[in-house]
């Protein structure tokens, strides 16, 4: 049977068209580049190193052919630089922005950073892509918008108060996005990401997302860290799902655009049963791990519990999740032991 993604992909492909993915070296935008280059598609990528690297490049170039790599232009800037992001939409029809600095501690360490990144440079992108005439401008939203509402699982419109500054500049980018649809007669779309994982996902520093973190850890032999009691639960989505979520987002009809959408698998799984999880499937790929992890406090800002209804997703984009959590660590444990060893 043809899904909507596969009747997507294929019209991308028929008519191809030219794509700004911004954080195009960070975790996510490198997956959106080799999608995208795959597709045959020319984009144009803007990064400023600021938590992306160059390696994530040229893995990507090691991953498509030379033809495809020849539609692929890098442009060093920051989107905090209004000209830069004028210069970058020149004869851009898509825009995926994902550039931003993620973590929540992060923003509790450094509020004014976070927010001139996250909202200045989406406001910045806005205008640009609003000038330039894009297609559509699909951009980065996230699950901590939900803050401390307690209902599960997530549905779009009821969210709680924001419990980090990260969290703040998330729902401000919604906000945004959602004025600018509205008094510019743009095509915004945002995409809710709860916890995604999968290949060049940095697993060092201080801010790195717990799964890469463990594993590295694991892999390296030294102790995990559980923060609290371990049943503290996310809804892990692994890369590909967000993959097929942009990509069906710039194609949507007008009854989908200028909307929010949550984008994770529709399950929950909490520390504790991650850890089992990373221990059984780095076992099975040859490396043990032998040691107990340690629990320490609660993270301040985190949510206790999360899990995503995906059903507006799937109603108004034809988003059908294709990997879960098993399936999804199952592909892209064997990166992490081939970059971590
Ligand atoms: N990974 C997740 O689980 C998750 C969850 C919710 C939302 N998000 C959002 O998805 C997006 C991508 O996240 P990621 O996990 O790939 O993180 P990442 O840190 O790997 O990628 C972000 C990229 O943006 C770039 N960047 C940062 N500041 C910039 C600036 N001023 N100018 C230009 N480029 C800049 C970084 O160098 C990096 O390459 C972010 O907007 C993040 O908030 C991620």
């Amino acid at each position: 049977m043809t899904t909507r993604y596969d009747a997507a992909r294929a019209e991308i492909q028929a008519s191809p068209r030219t794509w700004l993915v911004t954080g195009c070296a960070g975790f996510i935008g490198s997956n959106l580049l080799e999608a995208l280059l795959g597709l045959d598609q020319t984009v144009v990528g803007l990064d400023n190193f600021a938590t992306g690297y160059q390696h994530n490049l040229d893995e990507v170039q090691r991953l498509v052919t030379p033809q495809q790599w020849a539609r692929f232009r890098f442009i060093e800037g920051d989107i905090r630089d209004i000209d830069t992001c004028h210069h970058a939409v020149e004869g851009v029809r898509h825009v995926l922005h994902q550039a931003a600095l993620g973590s929540v501690p992060r923003s509790l360490k450094d509020p004014m950073t976070t927010n001139a990144v996250n909202v200045g440079g989406q406001l910045n992108m806005l205008v640009a892509a609003r000038d330039a005439r894009v297609q559509s401008f699909v951009y980065a939203a996230s699950s901590s918008t939900y803050g401390d509402h307690p209902g599960l699982p997530k549905v779009e419109d009821q969210i709680g108060k924001p419990l980090s500054p990260y969290a703040v500049t998330k729902l401000v980018n919604e906000l945004y996005a959602d004025v600018f649809a509205r008094a510019y007669d743009f095509r915004a779309i945002g995409l809710r990401y709860f916890n995604v994982f999968g290949k060049r996902q940095d697993p060092d520093g201080a801010y790195a997302a717990v799964i890469p973190k463990w594993v590295s850890s694991m892999i390296r032999d030294q102790e995990v860290v559980i923060n609290g009691d371990g049943e503290t639960s996310r809804d892990f989505c692994y890369i590909q799902n967000v993959v097929q979520a942009n990509l069906l987002a710039s194609m949507a009809g007008s009854e989908g655009v200028n909307q929010v959408y949550n984008v994770a698998f529709n399950a929950r799984t909490s520390l504790n049963q991650l850890f089992g999880y990373l221990r059984d499937i780095l076992g099975r790929n040859g490396v043990g791990y032998a040691r107990t992890p340690r629990y320490a406090d609660f993270r301040a800002g985190d949510v206790r519990h999360s899990q995503a209804d995906v059903s507006k997703a799937r109603e108004l984009l034809g988003y059908e999740p294709q990997f879960d959590i098993l399936h999804g660590l199952e592909l892209a444990m064997p990166w992490y032991i081939q970059f971590l060893r």
